[in-house]
């Protein structure tokens, strides 16, 4: 595998999708990572990523030295973006200074032929004509480093990829990672594929049979899982997995709390357990969900009630199982894992999102979290492979509380079933005029006030749906969905003419940041 050392670079996550989308392995490590840590992978190149520092500031990240002779011992060829660059030439002799002025943006880079043709193919497919490269920094490369030599400039960059080809290190000032670099790709096919000879056999097929192999391994002949599925993407994968690796030794639990969309229940079983096979058992639990949450209005009172009756029913479940249960399933992504491993500082508490997170240690459950080296993508690929239809990868993400936090202010069963009603026209209607999949989650919110509307000839004074639709890739930031009119004209008209208790619809034409995407 190619290892990222992150130095913090917003982009540091773009780096390990692009490697992977050549189907070579690679994952991220902090910049401070150990050569204890490192020496336990078969490693083929380093690539050491942007970030947010100057690398002469006080207290500035670096490489251990122990890294960089552990690089060096074996050989492991380097690349340096940006930051990563500056950083080579802070170990090795060169200079950097504050950028008189800032670049970002655009840039064209023009090579040196000459160098260019002797570094090993780094350039490869890029020499023919100048390219167009993403900046973003401040500080610069003022002299080359000792053993390197310029392959490449721009305007504003002398320095803007640099070679030493005897140690197979290369630094570059751009952001090959990022769309505006059209030819970063293949930048990085030259680096992890030519270079570092890493193997391209990081495909679904063959990750599902390593998978599959290493739970086994992991759960032993005998040892039970228990896990709970929700019929989102991440939990149907992680189930599915471990059905193929354990059978029924694998116990999935739905729990029913009553917060779910309109047949939401009766879908997830059909699909997990007709349909997959899975050992699933559904615990109807709507009666304690609505009474845990009566007179409830705070969204993050809500969060704790259901989380903690989640977790004491999961608990009734588990102790139910003939068999003694030795390990939590549980659907974490690569993204979840480099929020922790990444070199940043705390954020704040919006929301707390992982309210299934806390089982209590005396249920002395070991984690299993198959899918924890993976992007979304790739867990819906491999849902593919494992034999979830289209349809259901492609799901919209659900909040763990449900429909819970999209009845704003107190929860009742009569407030969602207005709620769900609503939300499912709307989703008919999305998906027949083709917004599902070009949406990243849309969903009806049931607004706690009244308005004044007309019927017929009389006056009505009733509940107020908002509709809300956004695009999204990470769902960190999200722009409103341009919707067009005739489709939310349709959507409207449905709700307010089929739904009993509605009189109006609004759309939320509010971006992430500074809404959110769920109003609560
Ligand atoms: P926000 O509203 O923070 O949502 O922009 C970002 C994503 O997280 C989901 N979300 C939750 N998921 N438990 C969950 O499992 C929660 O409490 C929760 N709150 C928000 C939201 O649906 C969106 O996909």
């Amino acid at each position: 595998q190619v290892a990222i050392l992150d130095f913090g670079s917003q982009y540091s996550h773009l780096i390990a999708r692009r490697v992977r989308e050549l189907h070579v392995f690679c994952e991220l490590y902090s910049c401070l990572v150990t050569v204890e840590e490192l020496s336990k992978h078969e490693l083929t190149g380093i690539i050491l990523s942007g970030g947010p520092n100057s690398v002469y500031e006080e207290g500035a990240p670096h490489v251990r030295s122990e890294v960089w002779k552990f690089i060096e011992a074996k050989k492991l060829p380097v690349l340096g973006i940006c930051y990563g660059m500056q950083e080579l030439a802070y170990t090795f002799g060169g200079e950097v200074s504050r950028g008189v002025r800032r670049e970002y943006g655009k840039a064209m880079v023009k090579t040196h032929k000459a160098a260019a043709s002797k570094s090993l193919g780094f350039l490869n497919g890029l020499t023919d004509e100048d390219f167009q490269v993403w900046m973003s920094h401040g500080d610069k490369l003022t002299k080359t480093p000792v053993g390197f030599v310029d392959i490449a400039y721009t305007a504003n960059s002398e320095h803007a990829a640099i070679a030493n080809v005897d140690k197979k290190y290369f630094g570059i000032q751009f952001h090959p990672e990022v769309t505006h670099t059209p030819l970063g790709k293949k930048l990085l096919s030259n680096f992890v594929v030519e270079i570092c000879k890493s193997p391209t056999d990081w495909n679904m097929r063959s990750i599902a049979d390593v998978f599959i192999k290493e739970v086994r391994e992991k759960v032993g002949p005998k040892g039970h899982v228990i896990g709970a599925v929700s019929g989102g993407v991440d939990s149907s994968v992680a189930a599915a997995l471990l059905h193929r690796a354990i059978g029924d030794r694998f116990h999935a639990v739905l729990i029913d709390n009553g917060l779910l969309r309109g047949g939401e229940a009766e879908e997830v079983v059909n699909r997990l357990q007709r349909h997959l096979g899975i050992n699933l058992h559904c615990i109807n639990a709507e009666d304690r969900f609505l009474k845990a949450l009566a007179g409830v209005t705070e969204p993050e009172t809500k969060r704790k009630k259901i989380g903690n009756l989640f977790i004491d029913l999961f608990q009734e479940e588990a102790a139910r199982i003939n068999h003694p249960v030795d390990f939590l399933l549980q659907g974490t992504l690569y993204p979840d894992v480099i929020e922790s491993i990444s070199y940043k500082g705390p954020s704040a508490t919006i929301k707390t999102h992982h309210n299934v997170g806390g089982l209590p240690d005396t249920m002395h459950l070991k984690l299993i979290e198959p899918l924890r080296e993976l992007f979304k993508d790739e867990v819906r690929e491999l849902g593919m492979v494992l034999g979830i239809e289209e349809e259901s990868v492609w799901r919209h993400p659900f909040p763990g509380p449900g429909l819970a936090i999209r009845v704003l202010g107190e929860v009742t069963k009569e407030s969602l079933d207005i709620l769900r009603q609503a939300d499912a026209i709307f989703l008919e209607e999305l998906r027949k005029h083709g917004h599902y999949r070009t949406t990243g989650q849309a969903f009806c919110v049931l607004l706690p006030v009244k308005s004044v509307g007309v019927m017929g000839d009389g006056r009505t004074y009733e509940k107020v749906i908002a509709i809300r639709a956004v695009s999204t890739s990470d769902f960190m930031t999200a722009d409103w969905y341009h919707m067009p009119h005739d489709v939310l004209a349709i959507m409207s008209s449905r709700i307010i003419n089929e739904v009993r208790g509605v009189n109006r619809v609004v759309y939320d034409i509010s971006s992430k940041p500074p809404a959110t995407i769920e109003w609560e």
